[in-house]
């Protein structure tokens, strides 16, 4: 690696950045030149030039310890779907202010509430595998995750599994799921993000007349409900009773606006990221025949067949291992993208202003000197008494400092009682001409889902 000494920037490819593998293959582009150059890569788009930060350390100077230097990109797109709610608020006052209402939704009596219906949730799925046992038909598993997770966050944030309920939502929710993936999306989104940073004025994307129409089939139903909870409270145990009831330090509560982008950030924001990892969990299973066999065991004696409860789920080491150690090695969030306000030092190097930060949890996750064998797929490691003396920046499937996702308690419960509700009943193995090719746009995931037949389990 370059001293800082010899160079006014950190050493990197000598191309511009948006170059076409950054569109089709960006995660392979970060993985090539971090091998090449180190720890710090230096991107050098004259505008808006970007570090890549793989290192423990760096992540940890801009993600909190100098965060306030290093501001989130959240905001900067106007997005009509996801409003100005906590997922969209750009860094200040109104994120401050959302997010101390929304922390406590998911504070752990109250996800410890949520427990029954998400099981319950998760039986219905279960229920409709059962006429794929024994037959050799595949599942899809990353569909059938996103069709149980959104009905598990409708579960907890309405009462009601409103995505098998209401046609009209399901189908404005399938077109935001293609919308994201969409090729065209990706590419806009990455241009309207440098070209912001290059003016210093959000760019505004063009939205298609049937993004907007879905978004407004959204906006109805979600109205709807508010209308109808503030007229008649009903008594209900959920996020939405919690958003009506809040009131912030001088005992305001949220408008009805306010408390749509807030379901909408939950309920939207919060699905895609959760069933991916849902389904790279399943797929290290279908993989790992022992990890399998051990997980089942231990929901076994622990469970006796019962469905998972908060307190029986604690008592669950290995599964929640299985957990942490597919979100090590398949984080859906692979990069956290800050902007630099002001000049900064970091490892001997001077930031400028202006410049992109991408801390990559993908390479933080397999950084050499962190992990051993950082390819391998590990449960133990994550073991109680395993984890002590690692460094806590090295593992981010979440983020870290202010804006660390605020269901990250909620996500760990839902992954934990979809297996203790699943694997007792089912074995998962690949199909057999089943090939993993995985892909990074908005999310680490598998490009064409995951094929795996069931057996039931003896
Ligand atoms: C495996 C599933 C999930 C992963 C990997 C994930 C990851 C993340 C990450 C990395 C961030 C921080 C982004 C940044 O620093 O730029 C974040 C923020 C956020 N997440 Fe999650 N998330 C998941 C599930 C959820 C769920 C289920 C919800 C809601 C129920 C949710 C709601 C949010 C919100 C509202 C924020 C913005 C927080 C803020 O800016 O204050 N996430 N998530």
């Amino acid at each position: 690696m370059t001293s800082p000494g010899n160079s006014a920037h950190p050493p990197g490819p000598k191309r511009e950045w948006l170059g076409i593998e950054q569109l089709t293959n960006p995660l392979g582009r970060l993985i090539r030149e971090k091998q090449r150059h180190g720890d710090i890569v230096y991107f050098p788009n004259p505008r808006a030039p970007a570090w890549l930060l793989t290192h423990p350390d760096h992540a940890q100077h801009v993600l909190a310890d100098n965060a306030t230097n290093y501001i989130s990109l959240a905001g900067t797109r106007p997005n009509p779907l996801l409003g100005k709610g906590l997922f969209a608020a750009p860094h200040g006052d109104s994120w401050l202010r959302q997010r101390r209402l929304v922390q406590p939704v998911f504070h752990r009596p109250r996800l410890a509430r949520m427990v029954e219906g998400m099981a319950g949730d998760v039986q219905v799925m279960a229920e409709r595998w059962a006429s794929h046992v024994g037959t050799g038909e595949p599942v899809e598993l990353l569909s059938e995750m996103r069709r149980l997770v959104v009905g598990m966050l409708g579960t907890s944030v309405f009462s009601s599994n409103m995505y098998e309920s209401n046609a009209t939502l399901r189908a404005a929710l399938d077109y935001f799921t293609q919308d994201i993936h969409g090729p065209h999306d990706s590419v806009a989104m990455l241009l309207a993000e440098i070209l912001t940073s290059i003016l210093g004025m959000p760019i505004r994307g063009s939205r298609s007349k049937r993004f907007l129409a879905a978004v407004e089939q959204v906006n109805t139903i979600f109205y709807g409900l508010i209308a109808e909870r503030r007229q008649a409270p009903a008594g209900k145990d959920d996020i939405l009773a919690m958003l009506l009831e809040a009131r912030d330090t001088q005992g305001v509560a949220l408008t009805d606006t306010e408390v749509r982008d807030e379901l909408v950030s939950l309920y939207v924001g919060g699905h895609e990221s959760t069933a991916v990892a849902l389904t790279w969990t399943a797929y290290e299973l279908a993989l790992n025949p022992d990890v399998q066999r051990r997980v089942r065991d231990e929901l076994t004696t622990v469970l006796g067949g019962q469905p998972p409860t908060f307190e029986s789920l604690q008592n669950l080491p290995y599964t929640r291992a299985v957990v942490d150690e597919t979100l090590r090695v398949h984080p859906p969030a692979w990069q956290l993208v800050r902007r630099a306000e002001r000049e900064d030092q970091l490892a001997g190097w001077t930031v400028q202003p202006r410049t992109l930060m991408v801390v990559s949890p993908y390479l933080l996750h397999r950084h050499p000197d962190f992990w051993k064998e950082p390819e391998r797929f590990l449960p133990e490691r994550f073991l109680p008494g395993q984890k002590e003396g690692r460094h806590r920046y090295a593992y981010l499937p979440f983020g870290a400092g202010q804006r660390q996702c605020v269901g990250n308690g909620y996500t760990l419960t839902l992954l934990t009682v979809a297996l203790a509700t699943l694997l007792p009943r089912y074995e998962l193995r690949l199909a057999p001409d089943y090939r993993l090719v995985p892909m990074s746009g908005s999310t680490h995931r598998p490009r064409n889902g995951v094929l795996a037949t069931l057996t039931r389990a003896g």
